[in-house]
């Protein structure tokens, strides 16, 4: 699923900033209430503190009566009871019962809930009251005028919120714009200039990527140079030889000039189906395995070869033939073991000697092929397994990518392949191993 970073981190932050302004602005409601209660009952005190026996209560009755509604509504009632007198009252319909003890209480007076607070002297009881409603309305006021910068300021945060987030991640936008601007050869690395650090491991890793195609790419296009330039010779020549064949002065003639034909289309198939399993290998980095008897396929690997080594006059044979279960492509195998037998047999000279083996030892098994040819020169043979390398001073023609498939298969068959001239005499040795570590050995 696709989702959009802005919005989320958006969201969220405005989410939670609501959340946060709605519980501050719930507090300090509740706060600024309790807070005007109190101050309430202060002025509830003061006020029947500074009450006296209550000659001035005929005059504020008369004030009382000339305001208006809403100002007799606000307004404390004042009441003074002096001992055995009827009680005196700042309003004239007002006979709340007069408490007993000083103190704040509430009390219900004509389905109305009042506030009231006493003073008893001993001559005389003094009761200011003030209506519930009206405290509650007061407190209200109070309240919402704390809780309103809260309330004011809310929007211009989100608006704030939004314009923060989107500078936050305008690299990353800014990125993503030059990737889609980007033609698609360019394979130069992103630029993570203001990269926000959590972004950078993810460029990084693309930059990586990015260097990994190009240098695949070059290889390719090498190999395609290589493989043209390596294709022209042999198809030159048969060019050349096809042009001959008209020349040719007798049957015999004609007959040389098409067996001649024959092996330079065959050197031409070589090459092309070496150049196939090269880019075969190159491109597939998985294979299928199985449990594989490596001396079985060794054996059967030989056998193919026998013919062409008899021809040869060389002798082929297996000198050590270890059991061994290996888990392995075995057509893979079979390709491996084929190119570096063909290799043995092509540069051996005629009645030369090839020694093959499979040997186990310790968690490993190995299958080395020794020959008695001209070897290869030490300064070489670091670079054998390179792709279209050949050692100039042999006669036998080759197309040089035999040892880089070889190499290719080792690697995706976790395999390690070696090539070492032999000490004291003249010849190859040929080291194929495998840890039977990821294998079973059997036998
Ligand atoms: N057993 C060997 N003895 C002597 N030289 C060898 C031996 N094996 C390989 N070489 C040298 O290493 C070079 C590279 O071998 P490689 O198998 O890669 O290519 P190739 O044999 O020339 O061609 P291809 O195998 O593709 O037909 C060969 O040209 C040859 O000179
Ligand atoms: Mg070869």
């Amino acid at each position: 699923m696709i989702f959009s970073l802005k919005k989320q981190l958006t969201v969220w932050a405005i989410g939670l900033l609501t959340l946060v302004g709605l519980i501050a602005g719930g507090i300090s409601y509740m706060l600024a209430q309790t807070g005007v209660g109190m101050f309430l009952d202060h002025q509830l005190l003061l006020v029947a503190g500074s009450v006296d026996e209550g000659s001035q209560l005929p005059a504020m009755q008369a004030k009382f009566l000339r305001e208006n509604q809403q100002e007799q509504q606000y307004g404390f009632v004042i009441q003074v009871s002096i001992a055995k007198e009827a009680v005196r009252s700042s309003r004239p319909d007002f006979d709340l019962p007069i408490g007993k003890a000083s103190g704040y209480s509430d009390q219900m007076f004509q389905r109305e809930k009042w506030r009231t607070y006493t003073i008893v002297y001993p001559d005389r009881t003094v009761q200011v009251s003030q209506a519930d409603a009206v405290r509650r309305e007061i407190a209200s006021d109070a309240a919402l005028f704390a809780s309103l910068p809260i309330a004011g300021l809310l929007p211009l945060c989100w608006i704030l919120i939004a314009i923060g987030v989107g500078r936050i991640l305008k690299p990353l936008a800014d990125v993503t714009l030059a990737v889609t601007l980007r033609d698609a050869s360019s394979l130069t690395p992103i630029s993570a200039k203001n990269i926000p650090a959590e972004a950078a491991p993810l460029i990084t890793e693309i930059n990586g990527l990015l260097l990994r195609i190009h240098e695949s790419i070059e290889s390719q296009r090498h190999f395609v140079l290589d493989a043209a330039h390596e294709l022209r010779t042999p198809l030159a020549a048969l060019q050349l030889q096809i042009d001959n064949l008209s020349q040719s002065r007798s049957p015999e003639d004609l007959d040389a000039r098409i067996a001649e034909l024959r092996s330079g289309m065959q050197r031409a198939a070589h090459i092309v189906g070496q150049l196939l399993k090269m880019a075969r290998y190159e491109v597939q980095s998985e294979s299928v395995r199985c449990q594989t008897d490596l001396s079985e396929l060794v054996k059967c690997c030989i056998s193919a070869f026998i013919p062409v080594a008899e021809k040869s006059g060389i002798d082929l044979g297996m000198v050590r033939d270890d059991k061994a279960n290996i888990l392995a492509n075995a057509d893979d195998l079979r390709i491996l073991v084929g190119n570096l037998l063909d290799n043995a047999i092509r540069y051996t000279q005629e009645g030369g000697r090839i020694d093959v083996a499979v040997e186990v030892s310790g968690n490993k098994v190995c299958v080395s092929i020794v020959d008695n040819g001209p070897g290869i020169p030490d300064d070489h043979l670091p670079r054998v397994f390179d792709r279209f390398f050949r050692v100039g001073s042999h006669k036998a023609e080759g197309s040089g990518i035999g040892l880089a498939i070889v190499n290719a298969i080792a690697k995706r068959e976790n395999a390690e392949v070696k090539l070492a001239n032999r000490q004291g005499v003249n010849g190859l040795i040929a080291t194929v191993s495998f840890s039977l570590s990821e294998c079973r050995q059997t036998g």
